[in-house]
């Protein structure tokens, strides 16, 4: 009975050790993202200096099949950015293939375990960046694709 108790009880407490773990690394990912990440990803920029996290997220979730290799590929690209290498070939033909930044490995693992489970808010700011610089080069393709993306999610 005591045995049965007490394995019970331990059983509770690994659950909470794990889930305060979780949520740990969840804001330790967050707080790296701000630091060394949003100077370029920030979905407000304008003009837009990289794609914002909401997009780079749906890529690599259209790519990856779990949270495991979601997490992989994006450390293989971010540790050493390559065009081969990029999902997003649009953003490279637009922006240039993202700079080599010698980031720590561990962290970044934290930060793409991060951008895996964030709820990230369309990018609303951001597509009417790319609508306002798409119609100044008129480039009525890239205006209407952002466009429908603002009415869809912003309207
Ligand atoms: C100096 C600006 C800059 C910083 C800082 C930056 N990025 Fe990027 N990033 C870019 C640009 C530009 C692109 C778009 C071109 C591309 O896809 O390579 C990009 C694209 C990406 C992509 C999509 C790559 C693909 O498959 O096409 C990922 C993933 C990414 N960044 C992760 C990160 C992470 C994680 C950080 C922070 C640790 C970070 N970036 C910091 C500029 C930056």
């Amino acid at each position: 009975m005591i045995y049965k108790y007490s394995v019970m009880v331990f059983a509770s407490f690994s659950l909470l050790v794990s889930h305060v773990c979780l949520a740990d690394d969840f804001m330790k990912g967050k707080a790296l993202v701000g630091e060394q990440c949003l100077s370029c990803h920030d979905a407000n920029l304008d003009p837009p200096v990289a794609p914002p996290l909401f997009g780079v997220q749906n890529n690599y979730m259209r790519f990856a099949g779990d949270k495991e290799s979601f997490v992989a590929k994006m450390t293989a690209f971010t540790m050493a950015p390559t065009a081969e290498g990029a999902l997003m070939t649009k953003a490279v033909e637009a922006m240039g293939v993202m700079p080599n930044l010698e980031f720590v490995e561990e962290e970044v693992r934290l930060m793409a375990a991060y951008i895996y489970d964030e709820h990230f808010a369309p990018p609303c700011n951001h597509w009417l960046a790319g609508m306002k610089i798409a119609m100044a080069k008129g480039d009525m393709v890239h205006y209407k694709q952002d466009k429908k993306r603002y009415q869809n999610m912003c309207e």
